[in-house]
């Protein structure tokens, strides 16, 4: 067994990895109980702390958990995460659950919420997936009806990653009732005569952060975009696919169900887009946004 001894937060207290335990009777681990946050740290500094912490809220109350810490609570507890573990590029994982009661599907009374903050190392993302794109598969969008919310109960999406991966695709990208939704685990973009084009926010996806700044980043530099409904035909006739995440940022998807998405290479409006993305990082890196 290899041993971590990064440092992690579990609830009030700040501890080497391989010390931080929850009892098994914990919700997160019997029923998946629980939301999360991924926050990627650029320079030392954490990305859009502000919306993660928004969006956090949001989270907490669609599972009708209340928040145990104030936005100041958390910042300080992040940063001292991240300058514990050496500061830099990292990505930090934050969860909460209902805490650990007797196992019985209604809330437990008087539970305090499980809090556990860790870090890894945030690597580049490889060269050759920015040269040459990633293959894409569609597929059936099998998950509930509050995709909203980030729960930490993932097995469609993990199931439906497997079989992206089965197919030697890097992700799903997923269709319900005829329309595109998002990837397994990113937010989608297609680009069609130059207009972007993304699904718009709902039930049905995860308000990602980095959907978000994508949109800020085109309407600062008049390239236009529309959110709305798009179906699988669009997705299917699209001069460009783009994913993104906060530990992939925008990733070109080349290949769509085994064919070339335009002319097989990521696109001129993707290049764009990721420079401005770059830049972004730079002035955050430079203190000059949040
Ligand atoms: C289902 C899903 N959609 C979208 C995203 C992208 O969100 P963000 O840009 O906030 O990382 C993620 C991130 O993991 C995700 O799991």
């Amino acid at each position: 067994m290899t041993s971590n001894t990064d440092t992690v937060y579990l609830n009030g207290k700040f501890l080497p990895q391989d010390q931080a335990f929850v009892p098994v009777m914990d919700r997160g681990f019997v029923f998946g109980d629980g939301v999360y946050e991924v926050i990627p740290v650029y320079g030392g500094r954490l990305f859009r702390l502000a919306e993660h912490l928004r969006r956090l809220d949001d989270s907490l109350a669609g599972i009708r958990l209340n928040n145990p810490m104030s936005h100041d609570q958390w910042a300080g507890i992040l940063n001292r995460i991240v300058n514990e573990n050496g500061a830099g590029e990292q990505s930090v994982y934050l969860q909460l659950t209902r805490g650990h009661a007797p196992r019985d599907h209604g809330f437990p009374q008087d539970t305090q919420a499980t809090v556990f903050i860790s870090s890894s190392p945030l690597k580049p993302v490889a060269e050759a997936l920015l040269k040459d794109g990633v293959a894409a598969i569609s597929l059936e969008d099998i998950r509930w009806k509050h995709c909203h919310i980030k729960a930490i109960a993932l097995l469609p999406n993990i199931l439906l990653r497997q079989q992206a991966i089965e197919a030697g695709a890097q992700e799903a990208i997923l269709i319900r009732d005829g329309l595109i939704t998002e990837g397994a685990a990113s937010n989608l973009f297609i680009v069609k005569d130059n207009v972007i084009k993304t699904p718009a926010k709902g039930p049905f996806l995860l308000p990602g952060i980095t959907r978000d700044l994508i949109l800020e980043l085109a309407a600062a530099n008049n390239i236009q975009y529309q959110e709305g409904s798009f179906g699988l035909n669009e997705l299917q006739q699209a001069d460009e696919i783009w994913l993104s995440s906060s530990t992939k940022e925008v990733l070109p998807v080349t290949r769509l169900d085994d064919k070339a998405v335009g002319n097989g290479q990521p696109g001129p409006a993707w290049q764009q887009i990721r420079r401005l993305y770059q830049d972004y990082k730079q002035a955050l890196i430079a203190g000059e946004v949040e």
